[in-house]
């Protein structure tokens, strides 16, 4: 084991690759990326919309067939090719570069909005002090806050109540990128996943002893059977999943390149999946019972509430259930607060990728790659989503990023391992195959032969229906009924724009790829199988 050790990458020298510090470090920040807006902000509506209790199942058969096993294969590529997306799969497989570039596009796409919604949260942490909102939060979100326009449309009034905030999450997630993964994103986790978790924990606690919680519950939970069979519903449980846990997109594959060569891949995977959901699950649990709390308070049932999905649950109807509470102050900065923790938390990791990406390719340092990712993301985020028609782009952008980019991205991963061969001492062996063997070379809890089928057959066949469906539903119906034009600019556009990512990242020539630090490991079966050999 004694090259494992010395490859390990923690002796610190000057020139070599950052690595998370412990395995520790890097299940908190994998937890820190896939715990997120998703959970809070999304999943809980999400459900609601999808069949109520019985959107845990189709959540549950994601989970179990796609979503660990996706999880599995991010981190497999990441840890064994030790590099961000584009190089990573080039070293799987030389013309997958393209795909890496890809999900560079998917990542840098969701940074620009998902800042955006971070700095309102922040905006909204402050107002719950002395609840700013008023009566009408409707109003206050959409004409006072947003000076969002009745008509879908493309505005250049910058609004400066989102653009300051906005621009503070932007100068901190440059400080914490240019620290690095050991100095910067791990210290950032390690302090704000247990905040996080002891916030919005208090925050659940508090909820489910409201009157009207239990209401809420059994409106989040009762079971809608019919809904399993509409595929919609099933395509709403893989997105979240793919979305929620951080996968398919290249954040697990920037996470575990910097993990040390003989590090506990597949049961830390297993302690952030499980995480995620249960976390997923617990902001189901509060946000439900407090909207139980404000039907309650209305005299109404909790299906006559307007406003339980997207942006309007988080920043309409969760103000109001705010206004109405004893001790409102705290528990509006619990909620706010939790949503800033966990959605920054989870913009590094995506923003990460992105900076590793252009320092491999283009030989950058650290800083530089932070700060420019910092400016053009910084400025997409300004110019696109902090104007006035801001919810309507960032909607528009999240749906197209989502269900295409994210989707069509793990088909193609899922596509690629199957059906490349690579050259192993002499013999050719199927990606997939090596993927699997590296795994189990380097972790306790062993991947077994049902992975190979859930890759190579279940998840491409299953997910390209779902794909099928989507395109047919959108290009058919449109999107909530947006002009036509809006549509083909910012959805089919966001498409278009991470397909010409992926072409224009590929075209470039390589010029940091030498660099000692962006150097793969070598094999680590062989020394495995070696040692164990002597053992017996
Ligand atoms: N996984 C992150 C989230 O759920 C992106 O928000």
């Amino acid at each position: 084991m004694a090259e494992v050790e010395a490859a390990s990458g923690t002796t610190g020298a000057a020139g070599e690759r950052d690595t998370w510090t412990s395995n520790r470090g890097f299940i908190l920040a994998a937890i820190g990326s896939a715990v997120g807006l998703g959970n809070i902000w999304r999943f809980p509506g999400v459900a609601y919309e999808s069949g109520g209790g019985a959107f845990l199942i189709p959540y549950l058969i994601a989970l179990v067939t796609a979503g660990i096993p996706i999880l599995f294969l991010d981190y497999a590529i990441g840890h064994r090719f030790r590099a961000a997306p584009p190089l990573a799969f080039r070293r799987l497989f030389r013309k997958a570069e393209a795909l890496g570039w890809f999900q560079i596009g998917i990542l840098f796409v969701i940074s620009c909005y998902y800042a955006v919604i971070i700095a309102w949260s922040l905006s909204f942490f402050y107002f719950s002090f002395g609840t700013k909102w008023g009566d009408d939060t409707a109003a206050f979100f959409t004409d006072e806050y947003l000076h969002l326009p009745k008509e879908v449309g493309v505005s250049s009034d910058l609004v400066a109540g989102v653009a300051w905030p906005l621009a503070a999450v932007w100068v901190a997630i440059v400080v914490v990128l240019a620290l690095g993964v050991s100095k910067g994103i791990e210290k950032l986790n390690v302090i704000g996943i247990p905040l996080l978790v002891l916030g919005f924990g208090a925050l659940v606690i508090r909820s489910v002893t409201l009157p009207g919680a239990s209401d809420g519950l059994n409106a989040l939970f009762t079971p809608d059977w019919a809904a399993l069979r509409d595929l919609n519903v099933w395509i709403a449980a893989y997105s979240q999943i793919f979305f929620s846990m951080s996968i398919a997109f290249g954040i697990m594959i920037a996470y575990a390149s910097f993990q040390r060569r003989k590090a506990n891949m597949t049961s830390s995977g297993l302690v952030v999946g499980f995480a995620n959901s249960s976390f997923e699950i617990l902001a189901g649990i509060g946000v439900f019972s407090a909207l139980g709390f404000l039907a309650h308070q209305q005299g109404i049932a909790v299906d006559e509430l307007e406003g339980i999905s997207g942006p309007i649950l988080s920043f309409v109807t969760f103000p109001a259930v705010i206004s109405q509470m004893p001790g409102s102050a705290l528990f509006g900065a619990l909620f706010f607060g939790s949503l800033v923790i966990a959605g920054f938390t989870s913009l590094i990791s995506l923003v990460l990728g992105v900076s590793v990406a252009l320092q491999e390719k283009f030989g950058l340092t650290q800083r530089t790659a932070a700060l420019t990712v910092g400016i053009v993301c910084g400025a997409v985020s300004f110019g696109l989503f902090s104007t006035a028609t801001g919810l309507y782009t960032l909607d528009t952008v999240d749906q197209f990023a989502n269900n295409i980019g994210i989707v069509a991205s793990a088909i193609a991963m899922c596509v690629l391992v199957e059906f490349t061969f690579r050259n192993n001492g002499g013999w050719a062996s199927r990606s997939i195959d090596e993927l699997r063997g590296h795994l189990n070379a380097v972790s306790t809890f062993r991947v077994g032969a049902w992975w190979v089928p859930l890759i190579g057959l279940y998840a491409p066949v299953f997910l390209g229906i779902m794909l099928i469906e989507k395109l047919r539903t959108l290009i058919r119906d449109g999107y909530e009924g947006e002009p036509t034009w809006f549509v083909g600019v910012f959805g089919w556009g966001t498409v278009g724009l991470i397909a010409v990512i992926a072409i224009v990242g590929t075209l470039f020539p390589w010029k940091g790829r030498d660099d000692p630090q962006f150097k793969a490991w070598p094999d680590v079966r062989p020394v495995v199988a070696a040692k164990k050999g002597a053992e017996q």
